[in-house]
């Protein structure tokens, strides 16, 4: 996220609860409660979740007003059915997009956007992420996302397993910069730069023009390996 965003999203979680934890009456009275809900999306989902150990409470998606007890904590409450719902389905990206600023942004650019709009038959955030937004998917399991509504293979599982692979790379050239005995500004610099290019990557996902993210993110991958082993070429250099 870039600083003005930042600090733009941290605003909105202050808002939403993240530092008003204590008094939350929405996850007060949700932890206790036995409800006949959605079972995918329950309490004890949301603890296991993202979102949940960020302390995004209920309220950052559904609105209602947590610093009520008792039934007037729904005040304002809308179900997912209602148009005018912040989680009714073509409502659902502007809604995580008021934390998830840059993923929007690219999501808008896609033509599943385009065609959520249009026709409401583009997928929406949840549609990948889970409606608790708990899921990371695997390559195999985003490709079966895809054919939910693509017949033809639309290159998912080799572009998200580049991703993965890229991400990896990044992390172990990290864990080797911190763990390094030549400290050596020029590589925590590059680790520090292609740790951004990760981030866009990701982010750039969103427009699923996924042929031009495979190729960026193996030539991603090229680079923080080959920094890896410039470095370890150096370290070993140094204990000679
Ligand atoms: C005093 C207990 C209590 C509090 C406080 C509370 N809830 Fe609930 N909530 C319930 C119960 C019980 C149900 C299930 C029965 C029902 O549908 O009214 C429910 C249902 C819901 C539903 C499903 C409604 C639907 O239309 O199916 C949502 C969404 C929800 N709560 C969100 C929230 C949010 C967000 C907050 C905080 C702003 C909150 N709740 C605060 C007890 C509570
Ligand atoms: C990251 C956003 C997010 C958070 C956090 C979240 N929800 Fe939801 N919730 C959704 C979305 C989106 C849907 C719409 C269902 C779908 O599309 O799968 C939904 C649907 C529901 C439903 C089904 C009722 C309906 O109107 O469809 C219930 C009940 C519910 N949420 C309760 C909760 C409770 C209780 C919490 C907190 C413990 C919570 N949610 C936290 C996004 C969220
Ligand atoms: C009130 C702010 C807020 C809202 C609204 C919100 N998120 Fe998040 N989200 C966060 C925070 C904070 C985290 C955890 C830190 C991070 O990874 O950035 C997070 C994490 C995530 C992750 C990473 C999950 C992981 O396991 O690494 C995904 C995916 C995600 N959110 C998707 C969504 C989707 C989809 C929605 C809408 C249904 C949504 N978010 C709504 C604040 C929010
Ligand atoms: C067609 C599937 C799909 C849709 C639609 C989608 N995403 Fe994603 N998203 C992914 C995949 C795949 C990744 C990257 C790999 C991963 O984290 O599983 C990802 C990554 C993310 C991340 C970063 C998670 C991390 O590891 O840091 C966030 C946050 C996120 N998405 C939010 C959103 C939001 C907000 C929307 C809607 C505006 C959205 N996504 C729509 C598939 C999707
Ligand atoms: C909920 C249904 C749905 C899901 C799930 C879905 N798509 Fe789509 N997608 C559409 C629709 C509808 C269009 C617009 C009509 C078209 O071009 O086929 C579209 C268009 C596209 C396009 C643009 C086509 C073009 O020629 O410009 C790409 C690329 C794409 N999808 C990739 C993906 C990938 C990759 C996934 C899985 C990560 C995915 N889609 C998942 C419904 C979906």
């Amino acid at each position: 996220m870039s600083q003005p965003r930042l600090t733009a999203a941290l605003a909105v979680l202050i808002l939403a609860g993240v530092s008003a934890r204590a008094a939350d009456s929405c996850i007060d009275c949700h932890r206790r409660a036995v409800l006949p809900l959605d079972r995918e999306h329950d309490y004890a989902q949301w603890e296991k979740s993202a979102h949940g150990k960020a302390g995004v409470s209920c309220h950052g998606c559904h609105g209602g007003d947590p610093t009520r007890t008792g039934p007037n904590a729904h005040k304002g409450l809308l179900p997912s059915s209602d148009p005018a719902s912040p989680i009714y389905f073509s409502k659902v990206p502007e809604t995580c997009g008021t934390c998830h600023a840059e993923e929007l942004q690219a999501f808008r650019k896609s033509a599943h956007h385009k065609e959520l709009m249009r026709s409401g038959k583009g997928p929406n955030c949840v549609t990948c992420h889970g409606s608790m937004a708990n899921e990371i998917l695997t390559p195999k399991q985003l490709e079966t996302t895809c054919s939910l509504c693509h017949r033809k293979p639309m290159g998912a599982r080799p572009a998200l397993m580049a991703l993965n692979n890229a991400s990896a790379a990044v992390e172990r050239l990290g864990a080797q910069v911190l763990g390094s005995s030549a400290d050596s500004p020029e590589t925590k610099e590059t680790h520090a730069q292609l740790a951004r290019e990760r981030a866009e990557l990701l982010r750039d996902w969103h427009t699923f023009a996924l042929k031009g993210a495979l190729e960026k993110a193996q030539l991603l991958t090229k680079k923080a390996v080959a920094a890896s082993r410039a470095l370890t070429a150096r370290d070993a250099g140094r204990e000679k």
